[in-house]
């Protein structure tokens, strides 16, 4: 898949028999629960109801309040729910479609049917690798903004790196997707609305275990109003200045309003734009902040893998700042990236809802159930990954790619992430401009916990402190 990429191993043998692993690897080893303990647990974190008996290529089913829940953790599986049986599996959960419609209307994330047909090609070209040289400068200027700013900390500041890798990932996306016109204050106030959303919504719906099938709205309480109000306002006069014909002519939301202007059939008025453009912001942004966050983690504790990086960087960048023409020779960096995704997904749960009844793998399926695949299981099922919790980036190194189905930081089928290449690109270039001049070390005795409700993130942030490195222009 990302073949592209790969250049031959470069300092592997330094690294036989060395493996970190997180602490937390055998965290949820709890005893089965009843069903209101689960929902309960759940609503606080999705991650935290798996068993150690779960980590195994199975289909499993359980009821919950009479509802039916599907696991599904074989990549044999996994392909007939994706791919083969799209059409019946195609569907968010309404936990998921309930979340995020007051914030996205039918944005691509949460429409099915002819919406989703109809809009997929058109986020997809946009979003597509073809576009990512466009705007990678976007990346390496951001990411060198950090740098300077860290400089100005002093040696030895400490920072919450999962706001700072959040903060540089919404700018990135923020200067992508609305211009570089937008202006500081419009910026902020998307940044912190849809961070007030997502702390502010349920991860479980209610409605759906007491018998509705497509669950409850949420409760629109005066913050999430608020918080809505805010974003909308900002995209919508985004979308209309586009309209106009101002603003920045090479942001996503030029090239959507083009799209519209060029082919009026799509019909999309300024709500479906803003829709659109709000699904990029939020989808792009939380995802490659969490893969950051977690690579820094996993790096501050297993120095050896960040001796490589190092040696890498230097190698391959010397003193001048990383750039896209950098990045297919960055092959730690890339390795590094792509274990973080397989032990730390940020979207750690794939939940659909079967349309009709089926049988997956022996296991009869009700119409409307919810059938889940969960990455966070599946990436660390030892058959399909030897020594799964440890943190082996050499995994990546070589040719060998894992088995079709088996790694899915990205999802599959017809509904993979068509922002795969932006994303990798993304955290590969930030990765390489920050540890090329930083080293960043975990507060002692700081608990880390993943937790899950959008996407995956430590519960109490990841406190470090930033040491300068001797290299980097600033
Ligand atoms: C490391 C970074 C990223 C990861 C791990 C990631 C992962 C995912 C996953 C797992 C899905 C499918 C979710 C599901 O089916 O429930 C998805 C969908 C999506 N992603 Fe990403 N993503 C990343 C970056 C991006 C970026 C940078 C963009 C845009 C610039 C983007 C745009 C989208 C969109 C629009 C969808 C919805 C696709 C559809 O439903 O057809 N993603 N992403």
């Amino acid at each position: 898949m990302f073949g592209w990429l790969q250049r031959p191993v470069l300092i592997s043998e330094k690294l036989e028999g060395r493996e970190f692993e997180p602490a937390h690897a055998d965290y949820y080893t709890g005893k089965p629960k009843q069903p209101l303990q689960l929902i309960l647990q759940a609503r606080s974190d999705l991650l935290s109801v798996w068993r150690a008996t779960d980590f195994y290529e199975k289909v499993s089913s359980i009821r919950v309040l009479g509802r039916q829940i599907v696991v599904v953790n074989s990549p044999e599986h996994i392909r007939y729910v994706v791919s083969k049986r799209h059409d019946n599996y195609e569907r968010k959960s309404p936990q998921m479609r309930r979340a995020l419609e007051y914030l996205l209307g039918d944005g691509l994330f949460i429409s099915d049917k002819e919406t989703w047909k109809q809009r997929r090609p058109l986020v997809s070209d946009i979003v597509h690798k073809n576009r990512v040289p466009a705007f990678a400068p976007i990346m390496t200027s951001t990411s060198q903004e950090l740098v300077q700013r860290w400089v100005s900390l002093g040696d030895g500041a400490e920072v919450n790196v999962l706001y700072e890798m959040a903060g540089l990932t919404a700018e990135i996306i923020s200067r992508s997707v609305f211009g570089n016109d937008l202006g500081q204050d419009s910026a902020n106030s998307v940044i912190e609305g849809f961070s007030r959303y997502q702390s502010l919504i349920d991860s479980v719906n209610l409605g759906y275990f007491l018998g509705l099938d497509d669950g409850l709205p949420v409760w629109r309480t005066p913050r999430l109003r608020n918080s809505v109000k805010r974003i909308h306002r900002v995209i919508d006069q985004v979308v209309e200045d586009h309209l106009a014909g101002h603003g920045d002519q090479n942001s996503m939301v030029e090239l959507l309003v083009r799209r519209q202007k060029r082919n009026p059939e799509l019909g999309l008025d300024v709500v479906a734009l803003r829709n659109e453009a709000a699904t990029i912001f939020m989808a792009g942004h939380e995802t490659t902040a969490s893969t950051l966050t977690w690579a820094w983690y996993l790096l501050s504790k297993a120095p050896w893998v960040e001796d490589a990086l190092h040696a890498e960087i230097d190698e391959v960048c010397g003193n001048a700042a990383p750039t896209l023409s950098d990045v297919p020779h960055l092959n730690w960096c890339r390795s590094i990236i792509e274990e973080t995704l397989r032990l730390y997904p940020p979207v750690p749960i794939l939940a659909r809802q079967a349309l009709a009844a089926d049988e997956i793998g022996g296991v009869k399926v009700d119409p409307a159930a919810l059938v889940m695949i969960v990455p966070w299981l599946l990436h660390r099922t030892e058959t399909l990954f030897p020594n799964p919790h440890h943190f082996k980036p050499e995994r990546f190194l070589g040719d060998e790619r894992p088995i079709p189905y088996s790694y899915i930081p990205f999802a599959a089928g017809p509904r993979t992430c068509p922002g795969l290449q932006f994303g990798l690109v993304e955290a590969i270039l930030c990765l390489a401009t920050l540890a090329q001049n930083f080293k960043l070390r975990l507060r002692e005795n700081h608990k880390v916990e993943p937790q899950c409700r959008l996407t995956l993130r430590p519960r109490a942030g990841l406190p470090v402190t930033l040491h300068r490195r001797h290299k980097g222009p600033v």
